[in-house]
C-alpha cells in the first residue's frame, strides 16, 4: 500500500510542479488577467487542457495507477480511495483557472466585437447641383434682387422668334453662324436665348425687366470650347427713357457682385442684328483683378490680357420692339446675352466644356 501511496506522492509532485505557473490567474485574478491579451489567454487554455489530459486522461499515470486497486488488501481501500480523492481535489484547481480564464476570453471577445458608437457614420453619398445651375442660380439671385423676373420659355421654335422676329432676315448672315438643329415640319431648337425677349414681350408687353436662362443648340462640332448644346442667359429690360448708362450700370453692378467691388467692365463695339448699338462686354479678370499677371507669370484665365470677354449686349432695335407691337417712339429698352459653360469653365479652370455633360461623378463630385 505505501508503494501505492507514493506512487500518488510522486504524480502530486509532477502535477504541482506543471500546475505551479497557472496558481497566479487564480490567486490574482485581479492584475494578472489585465495585461493577458485573447490569443496569450487561449494559449493557457489550451495548456491547461493539454495538462488534464496528461493527468487525469485515460492514459494517465493516475488512471494506469487506480487499475492496480484490485491488487491490494480490502482494509487499504479506504486510505487509497482518500489519497485518490485528495489528489483529484488538487486537480480540481486546473478547473478554477480554466473557469476565470474562460470568462475572460469572453469579456475580451464581447469587447472586440461591442459597437463603438463614436464611430463616426459614414457619409451618405447624396446628389447635388451641377456647376452649370449652381452658377445660374448665383447670377438670378443677383438679377432678382435687381428687379427682375426669371422667364423660362420652349428649347423648340419656329424661325420667326429664332429669327425674323428678332431682326434677323432669311438671308441674313447671322442666320449661318447660328445653324441649329430643324426638324421636318419646319420647327428648329433655339440657337439663342433671344427668342425669349419675343415671347416675354409677346406676353407682358412694356415695360419689363426679364431675366431668361436656358439651353441653346448649334449645329458645331464638339470640341474643347463647343458643345452642340449650352446654356445661355439672356437680359432684358424696356422702360420709358432707358439708355446704354443702364445697361453699364446693370451689367457692372451684377459682375461686382459676382467678383467683388474692384471688378470694372468694359463695352466694345459690335454688332448684333437685334440691337443698336451694340456692344460686347468684358469684365476686369477675377484672378489677376486686370494686372494680366500672377505671380509674374501670365494669368490663366484671361490669357495675360487682364479682360475676360463675356456676352453680347446693346439696345433693343426698333424693330424687335415694334415686331412684338412696342412703340419704340415710348419705350427703348436694352438687352444682353451670353454663355453660362465659358464663364464657368473660367472660374473653375475647366480646360474642356464636354467634361460638364459627360455626367461623370469624379468630375461632378467637385462642385459640391
Ligand atoms: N444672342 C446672342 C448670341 O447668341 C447674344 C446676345 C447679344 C444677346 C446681344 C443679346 C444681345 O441680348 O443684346 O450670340
Amino acid at each position: 500500500m505505501q508503494e501505492y501511496l507514493n506512487a500518488i506522492q510522486q504524480i502530486r509532485g509532477a502535477f504541482n510542479a506543471e500546475f505551479e505557473r497557472f496558481n497566479i490567474f487564480r490567486d490574482r485574478a485581479d492584475e494578472t488577467l489585465r495585461e493577458l491579451s485573447l490569443d496569450e489567454t487561449e494559449k493557457l487554455l489550451r495548456e491547461l487542457e493539454e495538462l488534464t489530459i496528461k493527468f487525469e486522461g485515460r492514459k494517465s499515470e493516475f488512471a494506469g495507477l487506480q487499475k492496480t486497486i484490485g491488487n491490494y488488501p480490502s482494509e487499504a481501500r479506504p486510505t487509497i480511495g482518500k489519497a485518490n480523492s485528495e489528489l483529484k481535489n488538487e486537480f480540481a484547481e486546473i478547473w478554477k483557472v480554466q473557469g476565470i480564464l474562460q470568462a475572460h476570453v469572453l469579456r475580451l471577445r464581447e469587447e472586440r466585437e461591442r459597437l463603438d458608437v463614436t464611430i463616426p457614420g459614414r457619409r451618405l453619398r447624396t446628389g447635388h447641383l451641377h456647376p452649370i445651375t449652381l452658377l445660374r442660380q448665383k447670377i438670378e439671385n443677383i438679377f432678382v434682387s435687381m428687379g427682375y423676373a426669371i422667364e423660362d420659355d420652349r428649347e423648340i421654335e419656329t424661325d420667326h422668334y429664332n429669327f425674323d422676329a428678332l431682326n434677323i432676315p432669311l438671308g441674313h448672315p447671322a442666320r449661318e453662324s447660328q445653324d441649329t438643329f430643324y426638324t421636318t415640319d419646319g420647327f428648329a431648337l433655339r440657337s439663342q436665348t433671344s427668342t425669349v425677349q419675343i415671347r416675354a414681350m409677346e406676353r407682358r408687353g412694356a415695360p419689363i425687366r426679364i431675366l431668361a436662362p436656358g439651353k441653346v443648340y448649334r449645329r458645331d462640332t464638339p470640341d474643347m470650347t463647343h458643345t452642340p448644346m449650352f446654356h445661355q442667359l439672356e437680359g432684358l429690360c424696356v422702360d420709358r427713357g432707358i439708355t446704354m448708362a443702364h445697361l453699364k450700370g446693370t451689367v457692372t453692378q451684377w459682375l461686382r457682385r459676382m467678383y467683388g467691388k474692384d471688378t470694372r467692365t468694359r463695352f466694345r463695339p459690335s454688332y448684333f442684328p437685334f440691337t443698336e448699338p451694340s456692344a460686347e462686354f468684358d469684365f476686369s479678370c477675377f484672378q489677376c483683378h486686370g494686372i494680366g499677371k500672377i505671380d509674374g507669370d501670365r494669368c490663366r484665365p484671361c490669357k495675360g490680357s487682364g479682360w475676360i470677354e463675356l456676352g453680347g449686349s446693346g439696345m433693343v432695335h426698333p424693330n424687335v420692339l415694334r415686331a412684338v407691337g412696342v412703340d419704340p417712339h415710348i419705350y427703348s429698352g436694352f438687352a444682353f446675352g451670353f454663355g453660362l459653360e465659358r464663364m464657368t469653365a473660367l472660374m473653375y479652370s475647366i480646360d474642356d466644356i464636354r467634361h460638364m455633360f459627360e455626367n461623370d461623378v469624379r468630375f461632378l463630385e467637385q462642385f459640391r
